[in-house]
């Protein structure tokens, strides 16, 4: 029986660990991690995150042939193939503060790794690192070995969340990089097997190292660039009166482009597009490459402009202040069908209404109140400044500035304005005549995702702003947007 070790029980080895284990029954699966709290969680009824079908995933599989456990070495030993799927945070001090990916996570893995191992192994790199970080791997493993093998494979990860249990049933593509030895081959070929399982042989790619390792940037670089290409778009919409749904639309329908992630928005958030693109853009620097890492930056500089872009939207209309203002905002996951709320633009559109001094009423129906203040608590790190943090004065924030609430009519009620952050299903079908009703007038709403009836509710009585949209009258009429 293969068995395999995944060290980081988190968003990526959570969810794919438990998709092997279900897909592949003669493999042995054990999940590792240092959080005590997190693996006590996946060994529960309330599993640490919330990803649709992942529940039922991990019930059939959990104490069959798939562990969750804080016994790091034990299970690493033991392995034959051992995944890292540790996290890889951008470095917020030091050398290359503000892009360079932070190793500190993978680096003292890899040398337990080398510790624990009696035996040889296939090590696999399963999140997201610098191009070439195989090779600093496989230094820190031979120098420590003992004299054991390890094979170093690529094997970027390239789920998303919210769809997350989907996409490993079926993903466009798996990518497995290895060394062009015969003993790279094997490793490869032993990874493929694992795959072949379930994922037709013609989309398991395989390549070199650095090929798999630069892809994974690549791709995310690729994604978010369409992402901040409308976002551009949509500001141009707006001084126009052109529609960015019937512009992307168009756009899309040209089979060169294609018709996904042209979706405008308040701006890409979550744990991977900005941490990915300032890697990027860090290793396009150190290459001597300044050219191309200017070119990567714009994507993020766009998508801080659309949040900006957002917030004073939402103070201009309201007659340039929402001091003591009540504002709801729906939804502060980055997108729905997660918890998650790393880098969600809501924190930087709360944090700019707040700085303006509204009061926010915020409900999501993942996120905890614990989580939405924690966030909002945090200081921005100021990526192209990073010599010059940007102390956001989190403990000026007031509790009577932020109050976390059950439900999207709670958080509307006597409120000014309404924001809408995330694209959960739930605010499509929202009773807007009843939160009208309960709201001061004149009632704005600001749909960061495009989710309402435009027409619908400024027949009910709204001022409405949707990213992208022809604007309706009363905002035309107000202060032009930076
Ligand atoms: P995460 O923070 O949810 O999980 C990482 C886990 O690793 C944490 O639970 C942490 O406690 C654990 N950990 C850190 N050091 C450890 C050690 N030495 N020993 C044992 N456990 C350790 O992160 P994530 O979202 O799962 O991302 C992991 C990697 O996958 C990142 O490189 C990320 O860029 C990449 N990735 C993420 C996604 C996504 O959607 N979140 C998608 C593709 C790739
Ligand atoms: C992303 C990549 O899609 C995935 O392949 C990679 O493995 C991890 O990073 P994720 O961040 O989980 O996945 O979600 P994704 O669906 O890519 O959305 C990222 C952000 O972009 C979200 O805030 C989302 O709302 C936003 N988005 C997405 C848009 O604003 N418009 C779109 O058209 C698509």
């Amino acid at each position: 029986m293969v068995k395999i070790c995944c060290i980081g029980a988190g968003y990526v080895g959570g969810p794919t660990m438990a998709v092997i284990a279900l897909k592949c029954p003669s493999v042995q699966v054990a999940v590792v991690d240092i959080a005590q709290k997190r693996i006590e969680a996946w060994n529960s009824d309330k599993l640490p995150i919330y990803e649709p079908g992942l529940d039922d995933v991990v019930k059939q599989c959990r104490g069959k042939n798939l562990f969750f456990s804080t016994e790091v070495e034990k299970h690493v030993d033991e392995a034959d193939i051992v995944f890292v799927s540790v996290n890889t945070p951008t470095k917020t001090t030091g050398l290359g503060a503000g892009k360079a990916a932070d190793l500190t996570y993978w680096e003292s893995a890899a040398r337990m790794i080398a510790d624990v191992s009696k035996s040889s192994k296939i090590v696999v790199e399963k999140s997201t690192v610098p191009v070439k970080t195989a090779e600093a791997i496989e230094k820190i493993l031979t120098h420590n070995s003992k004299g054991i093998k390890f094979q170093i494979l690529s094997n970027p990860e390239f789920l998303a969340e919210g769809t997350a249990i989907q996409d490993l049933f079926n993903p466009d593509r798996v990518l497995i990089g290895g060394r062009e030895t015969p003993e790279g081959q094997k490793a490869i070929k032993a990874l493929k097997d694992v795959y072949a399982q379930w994922v037709p042989e013609d989309r398991i790619l395989t390549t070199n190292l650095w090929s798999a390792e630069l892809s994974k940037l690549a791709a995310n670089a690729f994604l978010a660039q369409r992402i901040s290409s409308v976002n551009a778009m949509s500001a141009l919409c707006e001084a126009t009166g052109a529609n960015v749904i019937e512009v992307s639309y168009a756009v899309g329908k040209d089979t060169r482009i294609g018709p996904k992630f042209l979706n405008a928005s308040v701006g890409f958030g979550g744990s991977c597009f900005q941490k990915d693109i300032l890697n990027l853009v860090y290793i396009c620097e150190c290459n001597g490459l300044p050219e191309v890492a200017e070119y990567w930056k714009q994507v993020i500089k766009i998508n801080d402009y659309q949040k900006n872009r957002f917030v004073n939207r939402v103070v201009a209309s309201m007659f340039n202040t929402v001091a003591k203002k009540k504002i709801a905002i729906l939804g502060f996951a980055f997108k729905k069908d997660t918890g998650d709320t790393r880098e969600t633009p809501a924190i930087d559109v709360c944090k700019g209404l707040l700085g303006d001094k509204a009061e926010l009423s915020i409900y999501d129906p993942q996120v905890t109140e614990d989580q939405i203040h924690k966030d909002l608590a945090l200081s921005k790190f100021d990526w192209d400044h990073p010599l010059h943090l940007q102390p956001m004065s989190a403990s000026s924030i007031t509790e009577k500035q932020v109050t976390v609430v059950g439900d999207a009519y709670e958080a509307a009620k006597d409120a000014h304005g309404l924001c809408i952050m995330t694209e959960w299903d739930e605010f499509k079908t929202l009773d807007y005549k009843k939160i009208f009703d309960n709201m001061q007038k004149p009632a704005f709403i600001f749909d960061g995702r495009n989710v309402v009836n435009v027409d619908q509710l400024r027949e009910i009585g709204f001022i409405v702003f949707s990213i992208g949209k022809p604007l309706d009258a009363w905002l035309k009429d107000m202060p032009a947007v930076a």
